[in-house]
């Protein structure tokens, strides 16, 4: 059986934030700033990021309590400092299981409970069914479609824009 939950990074999960984060078919949904290759400096450095904003605002995803995943929210400034961006990846061993359906419900409840904000949103690319799937099943609303947006390992893709509204 498998048990999860939402903890913040520490420097233990470094092995296993390498171990699950260095996957190409990870990396391929992901902006370029998911490295691939995924190096123990590149968790540390995560790692060490993830530590600084209080409230925490990027979770680890402990599966069988090993950090296996994560899922952060990414305020904005400016004029959208009432948005905040939705970001999520998941050890490939663990998709299909609903464990990011629930940790995406989870973060949308914490996120509008703890931030100041009105709206939260994500990107999915076109070909991420996937993560478009876990958006619609968490309530989230499909609300634009840019083509031609995302050039992403000498593809070209469309971006997809989801959003959660606070009522
Ligand atoms: C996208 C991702 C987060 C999905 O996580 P997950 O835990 O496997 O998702 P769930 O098990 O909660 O799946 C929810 C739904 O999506 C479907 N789904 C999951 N992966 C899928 C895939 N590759 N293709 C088609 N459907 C998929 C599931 O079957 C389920 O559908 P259902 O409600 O009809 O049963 C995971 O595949 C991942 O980490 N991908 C790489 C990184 C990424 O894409 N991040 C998001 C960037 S926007």
């Amino acid at each position: 059986m498998l048990t999860w939950k939402l903890r913040p990074w520490s420097l233990d999960d470094l092995e296993s934030l390498v171990k699950y984060a260095d996957n190409l078919n990870i990396a391929r949904y992901l902006t370029d700033m998911f490295p691939h290759p995924y190096t123990e400096k590149d968790a540390r450095r995560f790692i060490k990021m993830s530590q600084i904003d209080q409230p925490c605002r990027i979770f680890a995803i402990e599966v069988n309590g090993e950090a296996a995943g994560g899922i952060g929210i990414h305020p904005q400034g400016d004029i959208h400092v009432k948005c905040a961006e939705l970001g999520y990846w998941l050890a490939e061993s663990y998709w299909g299981k609903g464990i990011m359906t629930g940790a995406v419900k989870e973060m949308t409840e914490y996120a509008f409970d703890k931030f100041d904000i009105l709206r939260l949103y994500a990107r999915p690319f076109s070909n991420n069914t996937g993560s478009q799937r876990v958006l619609e099943r968490t309530g989230f609303k499909l609300e634009a479609r840019l083509e031609k947006s995302i050039y992403k390992y000498g593809e070209v893709l469309d971006e997809l824009i989801y959003s959660m509204i606070r009522v």
